[in-house]
């Protein structure tokens, strides 16, 4: 029996989170659910986002499944720093695994594109970087007031994003782009580029270059059939992969997994869109992101079969046409439910022998 933690956090999470729930009931898999009804609204009656021990109860999981985090009662960086952000850096979960698809009746913002031709995996670095939290204001309020954020670069936490990817990419296309700036940063990104390439000499296979964030921005719109894995900054991993959704055709779309590759702690499965505050109530989200999720969460736990079933059947709604508003389609997120939960009765989707 494997536990799974599950906090479906704030607005169209509570929405989408139910559905990856419903498709992992389906494959009758020995998986046990516990619920934590953590975030804003919490926050609102405790003041704190989740319990004093909540990193301790969630420590004793396989994994977390999680829905969004974030609403406006609550100031985004209380309420991520609060729940999000610690739960990533205390269980060491150091690469924030983003695949980026084009899906088979989705139409994409990218003309003439088909499925096949978008199919990218990014590595972004999950605990460090801009987001390492070093910093601090000093003359509140006043004309000087001064703030400084300052974004840490290790040489172990690049190290083990670089060796990850490169492995990815060994198992893929074999092919790797670095995500750099080290033009104008002289210090943090010329650490990165060194490392990298140190790592990458153990893997003469992989094809590794190395492209400014700006230039890749750029090239993932233009020529995305040249891009298979991309390890990149926790920052430019974060922007590019947003990027990357919208590529895709939407946010609902996109999944994440939040590995503790070296397994300090359960690993943590979410969708990339975030609460969702303007749709959020009305049953219109698109649970596609949250499912995808929960397959790599499967895949994580060893479920390779069921994990290939699920993905099997988002493409199978997909191009069906089930599709939510966001991309251009009528169905609600409960319909896109049925339609998953069909697609896997279906005959063609077997239980393999995992
Ligand atoms: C994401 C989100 C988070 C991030 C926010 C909510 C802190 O945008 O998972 O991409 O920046 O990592
Ligand atoms: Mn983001």
């Amino acid at each position: 029996m494997q536990r799974i933690a599950v906090i479906p956090g704030d607005g169209v999470g509570k929405e989408v989170v139910p559905v990856g729930l419903e498709v992992l009931g389906a494959l009758g898999l020995a998986l046990e659910f516990d619920q934590f009804p953590w975030g804003c609204e919490h926050y609102g009656r405790t003041g704190r986002m989740m319990p004093e021990d909540g990193l301790k109860t969630l420590a004793r999981y396989d994994a977390i499944y999680l829905g969004a985090i974030g609403w406006p009662s609550v100031p985004d960086h209380v309420s991520l720093w609060g729940l999000l952000l610690p739960i990533r850096k205390t269980f060491d979960q150091y690469v924030n695994l983003r695949p980026v698809r084009l899906l088979p009746g989705v139409r994409g913002p990218l003309a003439g594109r088909d499925p096949g031709e978008v199919d990218m995996l990014f590595v972004r670095e999950n605990t460090e970087g801009e987001y390492s939290g070093a910093g601090g204001r000093v003359h509140a309020g006043a004309a000087a007031e001064v703030a400084v954020e300052v974004p840490i670069f290790t040489r172990r936490a690049i190290e083990r994003c670089a060796r990850y990817a490169l492995e990815q990419a060994r198992q893929r296309r074999r092919s790797l782009v670095s995500v750099t700036k080290s033009n104008a940063s002289r210090y943090a990104y010329v650490l990165w580029d060194e490392v990298v390439a140190e790592v990458a000499a153990g893997f003469p296979e992989v094809r590794v270059e190395r492209v400014h964030v700006d230039a890749m921005a750029a090239r993932m719109v233009l020529r995305p059939e040249t891009i298979d894995v991309v390890v990149a900054s926790n920052l430019f991993g974060d922007i590019l992969t947003d990027l990357g959704a919208a590529i895709q055709g939407s946010l609902g779309l996109a999944a994440s997994a939040n590995l503790s590759v070296d397994g300090l702690g359960p690993s943590m499965f979410e969708p990339v869109h975030g609460s969702a505050p303007d749709i959020a109530g009305r049953g219109w989200a698109n649970p596609v992101g949250a499912v995808w999720s929960a397959a790599l969460m499967l895949q994580h736990l060893g479920h390779l079969g069921s994990a290939k079933r699920v993905e099997a059947a988002i493409d199978e709604v997909c191009r069906q046409g089930v599709l939510t508003l966001d991309l251009g389609g009528r169905a609600s997120t409960t319909e896109v439910q049925q339609a998953l939960l069909a697609a896997l009765a279906a005959p063609g989707s077997r239980p393999s022998s995992e």
